[in-house]
């Protein structure tokens, strides 16, 4: 795992149908760094992360990957670059259980080897997992599905991990979990683009921040510094 590479988006423009989304989006996660993307409902968030891994259309703009084309190309040539996803609203397979969620992750690797030891890495950061392998997925609580849908994008062996709310509506405990592996990840060399609602706590695992409102960019800057900014405390930290 682990790349010096940066994500960058330049000039971003999205469109749903005639109406735009996002509009000349432009912003860097610098490899190996962290980078929050944080902003009101609607704002266009999940909008540009999709446009990163090809499930919307780039109507104009540029997305690359260490200097790389990839706006417009299908969602599995972006994980052939080791861009991985967790999902707004985890998109698990509820019915199949925990183990084939996992499994499902890691459909591009054919090593039966690498795929165990994969998956040993993904218990080691929730080990509250082992013991729910044969169980459904849907049978798990919030916080341990969102669990299976960071271990799921970790099955692929990411460089990069992109997260669109992973811990929107879960108990602090939970959050507390996922926020700590998102740092742990990080650490061991996955670059990382973290969407939250709550700024709070984006803004304490991240190194950098993007600030959206309505379809655009309208802040950036280091995320320690955001923290005591006080338009930022106000509009989005709730203080
Ligand atoms: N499939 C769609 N078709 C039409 N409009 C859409 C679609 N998805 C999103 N939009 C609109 O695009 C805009 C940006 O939505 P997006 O989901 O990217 O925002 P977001 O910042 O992720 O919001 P949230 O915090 O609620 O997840 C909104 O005005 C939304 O209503
Ligand atoms: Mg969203």
């Amino acid at each position: 795992m682990g790349s010096e590479k940066s994500l960058a988006v330049r000039d971003l423009t999205v469109h749903y149908g005639a109406v735009p989304a996002i509009s000349g989006v432009s912003l860097e996660v610098r490899g190996g760094s962290i980078a929050a993307l944080i902003g009101a409902n609607g704002a266009g968030k999940s909008t540009l992360i999709k446009a990163i891994t090809g499930l919307v259309k780039v109507r104009s703009g540029e997305v690359t990957y260490g200097g790389q084309a990839l706006a417009n190309r299908p969602p599995n040539a972006i994980l052939d670059h080791g861009i991985a996803l967790v999902p707004e609203g985890r998109r698990l397979f509820g019915s199949m259980t925990v183990r084939e969620n996992l499994e499902m992750g890691a459909y591009r690797i054919h090593d039966a080897q690498r795929k165990a030891e994969l998956l040993d890495t993904c218990l080691r950061y929730f080990p509250d997992l082992r013991p729910k392998l044969p169980s459904a997925a849907n049978a798990l609580s919030g916080g341990q599905q969102q669990m299976v849908a960071v271990a799921r994008a970790l099955m692929s062996a990411p460089s990069v991990l992109l997260l669109d709310e992973p811990t929107i509506g879960l108990a602090p405990a939970f959050v507390n979990v996922i926020s700590a592996v998102v740092r742990d990840i990080n650490r061991q060399g996955v670059t990382v683009l973290l969407v939250e609602q709550n700024a709070e706590v984006a803004l304490r695992v991240s190194n950098y921040a993007y600030v959206m409102e309505s379809g655009a960019v309208v802040k950036h800057g280091p995320s320690g510094v955001f923290l005591h900014d006080p338009d930022i405390k106000k509009a989005y930290l709730g203080l």
